[in-house]
């Protein structure tokens, strides 16, 4: 049966704003298309027929035409349910408990035991018949949008029967997919997405084709006609209240991404699932972790990269299998919309930058929160406190920052300190800024509901600003974390902002820190849900949840899901409990200090990393957690929060020395760097033996000299993409030139792409096994040229060496360490360079005053660049708006790979002194006192 003219009109009257069309146009339409769907309603149909977007309507043809919209479970043919390869299964009871073979055959599946291990025993028919069909299509000017109908229900409650789809390439580099409900408003995630045009419509590599029935999506690279997104063959679309679901096929296993999650880097696609559910559990494979990224990035046979973004705050999981050969994926989630963006790519690093363009590029942070921190759950007291900062100042570590953990609150209140145990913290505090370092606090979300009225203004003031997390009867839902009895700020509510920042600083007007850490904000609930449970409602107890650690439970370890926040319900915004309070915690401490903003927080969501960072929580003392620090700091580099950290030496349990050695020495490469411990042993550098505390002082000067190098990385990161990429931490495979071999390789990473950090991972271990990619690499600290390349090789790493190398090609832009970043600052740059084969390199670097708020965007920076070529290095001064003297001078320049002894040396044309050492082909150029914000040139 063909689709009536009249009907179809309404989308041909207004072509070129057809994707814009009012939410009244699309009811009307989805009122009329409703009409004909009762019309059209069939079942049965064998064939998956593609359709090329054209612009011209698809009827609704079907062999039967029912005039209601649902069926009961439609009979499954035998031959339908024919499917021999487990792998190309689509699971039909995703569910927590088991099936049974009379469950499943009643939902209209089919039922089969004789699969290999992880296959589905009750899968959907190979044609899906209980999906929606596209009832018509229209071309817009930058996409297309549709009218899907279903007239059969779904194995779950509230149906929506009729969606619209628009898909529409948003910039040349980005395509949007939403999937929506005609007649129903639904919750929508709530961040601010860029949401604007880039003009590059006609650029666009983007190729789309619908299925109509069952309707399927599948997008195509249109440069290479590698399908980047297939949902016709995965798995029936299902868009139910609380049960959304949709498959993709991948392009390749090689699938990295989606988090948070503990894992090796590239992901198993064999038969895994992973849970979306915010929660307080220290990291371990296979549960569900702190934050919600459902993103991720995949390669292609020809190493082209491409993204996809569920952007979705509901519970959520996602089910990877082996199909196809390929592997594909399944995404099922509790609530809001199917909203997809697929991003281009098609290099590692470009679909980073093209997902940050879309969630928000990362903040800038202080330079002194690049420094060295140090902190403990259990210092206890003040005196403990003192001594520990003596001790490491004494030792003369580079060290900027100390932090103090919920002991120094009295009762674990927040924004109070205990006047008993830390009776002298304003002075250690006034002490640590004197010596040039910060202090960060922990707070948490609870709020104690326990003080005598009158004495507790973060409890009294929140009750009249009516900000805290309402039970669903109405009343404020009480739980409990440290303090007893709590309350949860929502941090969504217009007056959460006012009330946190009165809070911020009348404990700031007592205790002058410089930064805050948000913890326990999944939010971390010690009752389950409320102290007195949660409702039985069909939120707290949806008909779906993914296998949480808890067993399928929304409600453990957290508030009730059916509470209320000012905007929705928390059921809809749990994942977004941390970021929202990250958000309203930026804005505060930037209003409060009027200075840039540093906050650490335990959960995040897409966005974070606008407002500030992660550590990956409380991991053990092992040495297998030195080992997943590595992939967990690389996926969070594609979550768009690249400086982030992890508990260095181990946060639970205690440590031993050689595992605090190998582990400071890794940590100096994590953005972040922060030792934070629980255990009973102390493990700050200072508290070791003095060889130990040798090694770990050598290896943090190695990372302060090179803070201008992350610097200028960060400021990339935040700012826009550039020669050394967004994101500041590389893993070898997401090289803009990955080799064969590298896909799996996370036991090394990079700064950029110009330093390959190679540590030991393994206790005893003196030396270690390291891919060298295929290129010039020099060692850092002999400055010579490696010979072997492009394959694992066996480096010396006794226990005092962390191997590092530089690519040449690269110029990196040091400072020569000292005990604070305020100290090294004041010093003039040197330069690293590495020439490549042909005597070239290039490099930059990003400088401002440290701590001012939005220095990129007020043009408050200075930015040079360096290229060099036939034996000269010359710079080119980008922006110079920063200017302090030393601060913006040149000493010293190596250079590394200078085949023959230069004659002389000039430095803008006058003779220099340098030295040349034969055998490392090293030429030192030094004694310098060069401005860079003015023309350079280096002759040899
Ligand atoms: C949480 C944090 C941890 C902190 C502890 C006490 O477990 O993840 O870092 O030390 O709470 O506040």
């Amino acid at each position: 049966m063909g689709m009536k003219d009249d009907e179809v009109e309404l989308f041909l009257r207004s072509p070129h704003s057809s994707n814009r069309l009012s939410r009244k146009w699309y009811f009307l339409v989805g009122v009329i298309v409703g009409l004909i769907t009762s019309f059209c309603a069939f079942v049965g149909v064998y064939l998956v027929f593609f359709h090329q977007v054209s612009g011209q309507f698809q009827g609704c043809s079907g062999q039967d035409h029912n005039s209601v919209i649902k069926t009961p479970p439609i009979a499954v043919r035998t031959s339908q349910c024919d499917i021999s390869k487990g792998s190309d299964r689509s699971d039909c009871w995703p569910e927590y408990r088991d099936a049974t073979q009379s469950t499943c055959e009643a939902r209209g599946c089919c039922w089969n035991t004789d699969v290999e291990q992880g296959a589905p025993y009750c899968y959907y028919p190979g044609y899906f018949n209980r999906s929606y069909m596209l009832m018509y299509s229209q071309k817009t000017s930058t996409g297309v949008i549709g009218h899907l109908a279903r007239t059969t229900n779904s194995p779950y409650p509230n149906d929506s029967m009729q969606l619209l789809l628009e898909i529409s390439a948003e910039t040349y580099d980005r395509l949007r997919i939403k999937i929506y409900d005609t007649t129903t408003s639904r919750y929508e995630v709530p961040i601010e997405t860029q949401k604007e045009e880039s003009g590059g419509g006609s650029d666009t590599d983007f190729d789309i084709k619908l299925a109509r029935n069952p309707f399927g999506i599948i997008i195509r690279r249109l440069s290479t006609g590698q399908i980047l997104f297939d949902s016709t063959g995965v798995s029936p679309l299902i868009f139910a209240d609380q049960y959304l679901q949709i498959g993709t096929a991948l392009t390749t296993s090689n699938v990295y991404g989606f988090g948070e999650h503990r894992s090796g880097f590239k992901l198993d696609t064999n038969w895994k699932k992973m849970v979306f559910w915010n929660r307080d559990q220290p990291p371990e494979p296979n549960l569900n972790l702190y934050g919600a990224h459902p993103f991720y990035l995949n390669m292609d046979e020809q190493h082209n990269a491409h993204g996809v973004f569920l952007l979705n705050s509901n519970a959520m999981e996602v089910d990877f299998q082996p199909f196809n050969g390929t592997g594909a994926v399944t995404y099922r989630a509790l609530g809001g919309i199917l909203d997809f963006y697929i991003f281009i790519g098609p290099t590692p690093d470009m679909v980073v930058q093209q997902y940050t363009n879309l969630v928000g590029r990362p903040f800038l942070p202080p330079f002194w929160s690049l420094g060295f921190h140090m902190c403990k759950y259990g210092y206890n007291n003040a005196a403990e406190l003192k001594k520990v900062i003596a001790r490491n100042r004494a030792a003369k570590m580079p060290y900027d920052v100390q932090w103090n953990d919920i002991d120094y609150m009295t009762a674990h209140l927040d924004w109070t300190y205990d006047n008993t145990t830390y009776p002298d913290l304003p002075d250690i505090v006034a002490d640590l800024h004197k010596n040039n370092q910060r202090y960060v606090i922990i707070v948490d979300p609870g709020i104690s509901v326990t003080q005598q009225p009158g004495t507790y203004p973060p409890y009294d003031e929140g009750i009249e600003d009516d900000i805290f997390i309402k039970a669903d009867n109405g009343s404020n839902l009480i739980g409990k974390v440290w303090p007893g009895m709590t309350v949860f700020p929502d941090f969504f509510h217009p007056n959460s902002s006012e009330w946190w920042f009165r809070q911020a600083k009348a404990y700031y007007d007592q205790v002058p820190y410089d930064g805050l850490w948000v913890d326990m904000n999944e939010p971390s609930n010690f009752v389950t849900g409320s102290i007195t449970g949660c409702t039985s409602n069909s939120l707290d107890n949806p008909p779906f949840v993914p296998p949480t650690i808890d067993g399928s439970s929304l409600m453990a370890s957290t508030v009730c899901p059916s509470a209320r926040q000012s905007i929705s319900t928390h059921y809809n915004l749990h994942n977004m409990y941390g970021l929202s309070e990250m958000k309203v915690t930026s804005s505060v401490l930037k209003k409060l200090l009027n200075k840039r903003s540093f906050v650490l927080s335990r959960s995040t969501f897409p966005s974070a990393g606008v407002y500030g960072t992660h550590w990956l929580g409380d991991n053990l003392s092992s040495w297998d957690d030195l080992y997943y620090s590595i992939p967990g700091i690389l996926n969070f580099q594609m979550f768009g929060i690249p400086f982030v950290g992890v508990d260095i030496c181990g946060f639970r349990e205690d440590t031993t020395a050689e595992l605090c050695t190998r582990w400071m020495q890794v940590g100096a490469f994590y953005p972040f760097m922060r030792n934070h411990n629980s255990g009973k042993m102390d493990q700050d550098p200072a508290s070791f033996d003095s060889r130990t505390q040798d090694i770990m002082r050598s290896v943090l000067e190695t990372r302060y000299r090179l803070l201008p190098f992350l610097y200028t990385l960060l400021y990339r990161s935040h700012a826009n993409w550039g020669p050394c990429g967004p994101p500041i931490v590389l893993p070898e495979s997401h090289e803009r030139y990955p080799e064969a071999g590298a896909e799996a390789v996370d036991r090394q990473f990079l700064w950029g792409s110009a330093l390959l950090i190679s540590p030991v991972l393994e206790q005893g271990a003196v030396t270690v096994k390291a891919y060298i990619p295929g290129d010039v690499w020099y060692d850092y600290y002999n400055r010579s040229r490696v010979s072997t390349v492009g394959q694992y090789v066996q480096l010396d790493a006794p226990i005092d060496k962390i191997n590092l190398h530089i690519r040449g090609g690269s110029v990196i832009p040091t400072k020569p360490a000292a005990v604070t970043t305020n100290q090294m600052r004041g010093e003039m740059f040197a330069l690293l360079v590495a020439l490549d084969n042909n005597g070239t390199a290039s490099g930059e670097v990003f400088w401002d005053d440290g701590d001012s708020i939005d220095t990129v965007e007020n043009n408050l920076y200075s930015l040079v660049s360096f290229s060099v070529h036939s034996n000269t290095l010359s710079n080119k001064v980008l922006a110079s708006n920063y200017k302090k003297g030393a601060e913006m001078s040149l000493s010293e320049v190596t250079v590394m790979g200078v085949s023959a002894s230069p004659d002389s040396v000039t430095v803008n044309g006058k003779g220099a002194a340098f030295e040349y050492d034969k055998k490392s082909k090293v030429l030192i150029i030094s004694g310098l006192a060069v401005d860079l914000l003015q023309g350079l040139k280096i002759k040899w």
